[in-house]
């Protein structure tokens, strides 16, 4: 096992801020996770951090513990039926060349996702979801390695309690868990998703006759390049907030007040964009130092160079509160803070 002393993190989060880890180990196999664990229990005994690529999390202080960096490797068709391919993918992959992998030999239902950034062991912990398609849609079972007991269990999907960027992970079973690998319930015969935003016009620019899973999965990331922030050249963790769901009712006394506001309706709740809100708020393009709100996308947070954590969280308090105050909605972070 290898191992590091306050060891930066610079490179390992895709906000780029500079922190440090008192203990650093890139893990390779489940046998190297296990003997880490065991030894942090018996002589080390200090807080774990188990990192994927970093695209979700925001480093306010130097972490004070072991910084676990998952590197297991391995893709696997483990089993097929008649309908589907089940594929067993370990939590160090990254999750786009997975989706690659799957898109390039027809495996349909991941194609929607493609080019989040991270790694698989991430995806179920927030149900990632993008352009009309959740983790949860495709997910079969994933094995977790369990701190405490120091035992591999699975879970199964109604196990896991998928929300909307929302998991038991999240929730109940916070830092309990590490998980190992995912397995993917996948389609022989596709069921194609293109309603959602800006696909069908996407695929009408491409000239696109035939549709395939290939074809949408280029669409999306032609959509992403153009409104994402690339975080190889500008610092960002994706959307910083989630967007709020509020009750029927007060969507409609806001419609009020904001006729033109956005809203999706779902039963009793209306879900409404985030991005319009902090836009209203006038936030959208704002720039202090080198902390900012995308000026293409507001949901985004950005650190253009050397921006503390700090600096980001604090800007994203001052968020939350003008939306609070012109809105009555209460914004939720969305990215880890640590
Ligand atoms: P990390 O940031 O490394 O970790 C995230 C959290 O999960 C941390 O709390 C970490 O401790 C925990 N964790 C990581 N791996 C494990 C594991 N194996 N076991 C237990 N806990 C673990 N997300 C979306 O849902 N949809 C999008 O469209 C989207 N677009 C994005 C666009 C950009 C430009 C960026 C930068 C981010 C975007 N994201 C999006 C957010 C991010 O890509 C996802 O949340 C991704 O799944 C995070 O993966 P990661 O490996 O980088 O996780
Ligand atoms: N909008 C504005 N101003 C803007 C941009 C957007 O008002 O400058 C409003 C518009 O009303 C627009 C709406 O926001 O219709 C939605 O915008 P967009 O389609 O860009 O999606 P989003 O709701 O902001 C969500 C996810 C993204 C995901 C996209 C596509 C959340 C928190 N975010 O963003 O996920 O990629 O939909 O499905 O649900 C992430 O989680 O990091 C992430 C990027």
């Amino acid at each position: 096992m290898q191992l590091f002393e306050n060891h930066s993190l610079l490179p390992y989060n895709t906000f780029g801020i500079a922190a440090t880890a008192k203990y650093f180990s890139p893990v390779r196999s489940t046998n190297e996770l296990d003997a880490l664990i065991r030894e942090n229990k018996k002589s080390f005994q200090v807080p774990l951090l188990i990192l994927g690529g970093g695209s979700n999390l925001l480093f306010t202080k130097d972490f004070n513990g072991w910084v676990v960096k998952n590197e297991l490797q391995g893709i696997e068709l483990v089993r097929e039926d008649l309908e589907y391919y089940y594929v067993k993918a370990m939590a160090g992959e990254n999750w786009h060349e997975l989706v690659l992998h799957c898109v390039n030999r027809n495996y349909a239902g991941l194609e929607n996702l493609s080019l989040i950034p991270g790694k698989v062991g991430a995806s179920p912990m927030q149900n990632i979801g993008a352009y009309g398609v959740e983790i949860k849609d495709v997910f079969f079972e994933l094995e977790a390695y369990h701190i405490a007991e120091q035992q591999i269990v699975r879970f199964g999907a109604a196990e896991c309690e998928f929300g909307y960027r929302e998991s038991v992970f999240k929730r109940a079973l916070k830092n309990q868990y590490i998980i190992l690998s995912v397995t993917f319930r996948l389609r022989k015969v596709p069921v194609f998703h293109t309603s959602y935003g800006a696909i069908e016009k996407e695929l009408e620019a491409m000239q696109v006759d035939s549709l395939s899973i290939k074809t949408i999965s280029d669409a999306v990331i032609r959509i992403r390049n153009s409104k994402l922030p690339d975080p190889q050249k500008i610092g960002n963790a994706g959307s910083f907030f989630k967007n709020p769901v509020i009750a029927a009712e007060q969507y409609m006394q806001l419609q009020e007040r904001f006729s033109n506001i956005p809203g999706y309706a779902n039963a009793a709740t209306v879900k409404v964009p985030a991005a319009w809100l902090i836009e209203q708020c006038g936030w959208k393009g704002y720039r202090s130092g080198d902390a900012g709100c995308y000026n293409q996308q507001p949901l985004v947070l950005v650190n253009y160079g050397t921006a503390t954590g700090t600096e980001i969280f604090d800007l994203s308090t001052r968020i939350i509160q003008s939306v609070q105050e012109k809105f009555g909605i209460l914004l939720e972070r969305e990215v880890n803070i640590i």
